[in-house]
C-alpha cells in the first residue's frame, strides 16, 4: 500500500498554533495529544468519506467529524439546500418562516415530544435540559452515568470530572453520578438524595452495549434499563433526559427512544442530524417545554436557550435536507450495513493475524469500536495510538471507533481492512518487543486529564 510521510505543512501548523488558540483546537477531542506524532495537524478539505490534509495527503474517515457527519464531507443536496438559504440571509430581527417548518418536521419524528427548541452546540441543549429538569421540579441535583464520556462542556458536567479546574466545588456538588446502566445503583443515589434530584440524563445505549456489558439483562439492556429508569425517576418526582447527541441518526432514525417506544420528559439531539452543520435540538413534553414560554400570565419565567445564532437559517436549512435524504433514502440501513460488514472483515483480519485475544471489535453495527490490549490483556494507549500512526501512513484516519456514514462504500471497508491487515505486523511487533520500538512519539492521552 501507499505510504503517507509528508507531514511538511502539518508540523509547521503545530509549531505556530498553539500560540494562537489555546489547546490548537476548539475542540479537546481535535487536540494534538489526541494523535500521534506522524499526523495530520489540520485538514484542509474533505469530500464523502475522504478528507485532505494541509500538505495534500488524502485519507479515508473514520471518526467523520466527531461523529457530526452522517452523509457525507460536502454532501451536494445538503449544499444546494444551504446554499439556496445562503441566498436569502441568514440572521434576522423576528424568526425566520424556516424554524417553524423544522420545529413541525422534527417533531412528527419524535411523536413522544410536543416542543422543541434549536441551539448551535449540543453541550447548549444537554444545560438546558438540565435547567427546565430544575425549574420544573424545584430540586437542584442532576444524576448522570459517571462512567459515561461526555454530557456537556458546562460546569454542571466538567466539575464532576478530573478536570474542573474552574468550577467552584459547590457547582460540582450539585451533580451526583451513578454506575450506568446499573438500575441497583441509580436507586441507591435517590435513596441517598431523597426529593433532591431534579433528572436523570443518560445517552440511550452506547457502541460498548454491543459487546454484553455484563449488566442482568444482556441483549434488552438499552430498552429495559431506561424503562425502569423511567419509571424509578418518576415514582421519585424527578425529570428523565435521554442524551442522543451520538445515537440519534446512527441507532435508528431519528433515534434509540423512538427505536424502543421510550418516553423520557426531554431528549437532546446534535452531531448527525444536519450533517456537520450546526444545528442542535432540545425536544420535550409540552408541559416541561412550556416552562421556558412566554405566554402563561402569570407564570414564572424561566429563561431558557435564548442566543443570537441559535435560529440561524441555512444550518436549519442543513438540517430539514438531511433528514429529507435520511427519508428517501434509508440512510440508516446503509450505514448498518456498512458497519456489519466493518465488524465482519476485520473480525477476519485479526484473526488471520492470531490476535483475536488482543483485538476486539465491539459488534455495534451502527458505531463498531477496536479496542487494544496489550500482552498482560490490559486495554493500552501506547498501541491504539500506534494503530493510529500505521492506519495513518496507510491513508486511513481512525482513532479507534468507525462512524458509517452515507457516503462510505464495501470498497472502503476493504481499503480499510487491507490497511488493517498491514498493520497488524507492526502489532504483532509491538506486542513483542513493547511499542515504544514502533511508535514516534508519545502515546495519546486522555482528554478529561487532572495534570497535562
Ligand atoms: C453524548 C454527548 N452529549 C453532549 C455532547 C456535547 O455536544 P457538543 O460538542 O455539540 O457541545 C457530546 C459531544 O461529544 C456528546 O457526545
Amino acid at each position: 500500500m501507499q505510504r503517507i510521510t509528508n507531514f511538511t505543512k502539518s508540523n509547521e501548523y503545530r509549531s505556530v498554533i498553539h500560540d494562537l488558540i489555546p489547546g490548537g483546537a476548539h475542540t479537546y477531542s481535535r487536540g494534538d495529544d489526541q494523535f500521534p506524532a506522524l499526523s495530520p495537524a489540520a485538514i484542509s478539505h474533505g469530500k464523502g468519506a475522504y478528507v485532505w490534509d494541509i500538505d495534500g495527503n488524502k485519507y479515508l474517515d473514520c471518526p467523520m467529524g466527531l461523529t457530526s457527519v452522517s452523509l457525507g464531507h460536502a454532501y451536494e443536496p445538503v449544499l444546494e439546500r444551504v446554499r439556496a438559504e445562503l441566498a436569502k440571509g441568514v440572521n434576522f430581527q423576528r424568526p425566520s418562516y424556516i424554524e417553524r417548518e423544522m420545529a413541525e418536521t422534527f417533531l412528527s419524528l419524535v411523536p413522544q415530544h410536543q416542543m422543541i427548541k434549536f441551539a448551535k452546540n449540543g453541550s447548549t441543549v444537554t444545560t438546558a435540559a438540565v435547567k427546565l429538569a430544575r425549574g420544573y421540579t424545584g430540586r437542584k441535583l442532576i444524576a448522570f452515568p459517571g462512567d459515561h464520556p461526555f454530557y456537556s462542556f458546562d460546569d454542571w458536567f466538567i466539575g464532576k470530572t478530573p478536570c474542573n479546574l474552574g468550577v467552584p466545588d459547590e457547582i460540582s456538588a450539585l451533580s451526583v453520578t451513578y454506575k450506568g446502566c446499573d438500575i441497583d445503583s441509580l436507586r441507591e443515589l435517590f435513596n441517598q438524595y431523597p426529593g433532591q434530584i431534579a433528572a436523570v440524563i443518560t445517552e440511550p445505549e452506547r457502541n460498548a452495549c454491543g459487546n454484553g456489558c455484563g449488566c442482568p439483562y444482556g441483549k434488552e439492556a438499552p430498552k429495559r434499563f431506561l424503562q425502569e429508569a423511567i419509571e424509578l425517576a418518576h415514582n421519585e418526582g424527578a425529570l428523565f433526559i435521554v442524551d442522543e447527541m451520538i445515537t440519534g441518526f446512527k441507532t435508528h432514525f431519528p433515534g434509540t427512544i423512538v427505536k424502543y417506544g421510550i418516553e423520557p420528559d426531554l431528549t437532546t439531539w446534535g452531531k448527525g442530524i444536519a450533517n456537520g452543520f450546526s444545528f442542535c435540538a432540545l425536544t420535550g413534553r409540552k408541559e416541561v417545554m412550556e416552562l421556558g414560554g412566554i405566554r402563561n400570565k402569570g407564570a414564572e419565567k424561566l429563561f431558557l436557550i435564548s442566543s443570537t445564532h441559535g435560529g440561524e437559517t441555512h444550518a436549519i436549512a442543513a438540517g430539514l435536507a438531511t433528514i429529507s435524504e435520511f427519508m428517501k433514502h434509508n440512510v440508516v440501513a446503509h450505514n448498518h450495513a456498512i458497519g456489519e460488514r466493518f465488524i465482519a472483515r476485520n473480525r477476519e483480519v485479526i484473526a488471520r493475524h492470531g490476535l483475536s485475544d488482543y483485538i476486539e471489535v465491539v459488534p455495534a453495527q451502527w458505531m463498531p469500536i477496536m479496542i487494544f490490549k496489550d500482552a498482560n490483556g490490559e486495554v493500552s494507549s501506547g498501541l491504539r495510538t500506534l494503530v493510529m500512526q500505521e492506519m495513518i501512513a496507510r491513508g486511513v484516519l481512525f482513532q479507534g471507533a468507525f462512524v458509517p456514514c452515507f457516503s462510505h462504500t464495501e470498497d472502503d471497508v476493504e481499503f480499510f481492512a487491507e490497511a488493517m491487515g498491514e498493520t497488524l505486523e507492526v502489532f504483532v511487533r509491538a506486542l513483542e518487543n513493547g511499542f515504544e520500538q514502533y511508535l514516534v512519539g508519545e502515546p495519546v492521552k486522555p482528554v478529561f486529564r487532572k495534570v497535562l
